[in-house]
């Protein structure tokens, strides 16, 4: 039986977050201090998640350059190292500002399409030139609009899953989505915060039920599942799974 257990972070808190970014930028903190926020669960954040990035899309790629996020790069590697086909059709959920599409076509990947429900980021995606179709879509129980069953060959993932993101109720329709055989490499159990929220616990044992559900079912087979560097030099967990 696969055994899943999230990896033990840090703790990290919003002043951390400010004490490490080295180039202050003040719409990146302003955005990162939001995201402790939404990702912790906190009350005190009201916004639409899909406002909050459309806001943000502008300022996100040099933002997250400051903050050592390098999460893309080390999802893509694990993409590339069981994806040999450079043709093969990659979807991109919570493509953002197309940070994941841009590694993959570094890594000679051409034919990506982006999800994402904030048009704005999208559009910065389109700017990059790397991604063959942008759909704006939630991804979540609802079926992604245009979308036929198992056309995908694989399926990323990166910074999305988490509180107040991406629910494991978008596993269902990854599995409908890529083609048996197909390989998804997601990261989740985000950098942990200090007082986290029973929310944000709540949340991160329901995805690590439903993966090691999805495993027990023969839904998935676990091919990799490891501590990657994320963010601001603190880590995530990298899943990289084949779909049954
Ligand atoms: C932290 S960004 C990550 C973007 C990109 N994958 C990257 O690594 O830079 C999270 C992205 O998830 C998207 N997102 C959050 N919840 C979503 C949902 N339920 N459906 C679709 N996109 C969502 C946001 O719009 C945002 O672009």
């Amino acid at each position: 039986m696969y055994k899943i257990e999230f990896a033990v972070h840090s703790q990290l808190d919003s002043n951390f977050i400010c004490r490490m970014n080295p180039i202050p930028i003040r719409d990146t903190e302003v955005n990162v201090q939001a995201i402790i926020q939404l990702s912790a669960g906190r009350t005190d954040f009201k916004e639409d998640v899909g406002q909050f990035y459309d806001k943000w899309a502008e300022h996100y790629d040099q933002g997250l350059e400051n903050s050592k996020y390098v999460a893309p790069v080390g999802g893509v590697e694990e993409l590339s190292k069981r994806v040999e086909d450079k043709s093969a059709l990659i979807v991109d959920c919570a493509a953002g500002t197309g940070q994941v599409g841009v590694e993959l076509a570094k890594h000679g990947f051409k034919n990506i399409d982006a999800v994402d429900l904030s048009q704005k980021s999208l559009d910065i995606s389109a700017s990059k030139g790397v991604y063959r179709k942008l759909i704006c879509d939630s991804l979540g129980k609802n079926k992604i609009k245009g979308v036929e069953d198992g056309c995908y060959d694989a399926l990323t993932c990166i910074g999305a899953v988490g509180v107040g993101h991406i629910s494991e109720d978008a596993f269902v329709e990854w599995n409908r989505i890529v083609k048996k055989g197909g390989i998804i490499v997601f990261s989740a159990g985000r950098v942990s915060f200090e007082n986290e929220s029973q929310e944000q616990k709540d949340v991160k044992n329901r995805i690590r039920a439903a993966i090691k559900d999805l495993v027990e079912k023969r839904q998935w087979e676990m091919l990799d599942h490891k501590e990657m560097d994320y963010l601001f030099g603190h880590s995530a967990d990298m899943f990289t799974v084949r779909r049954l």
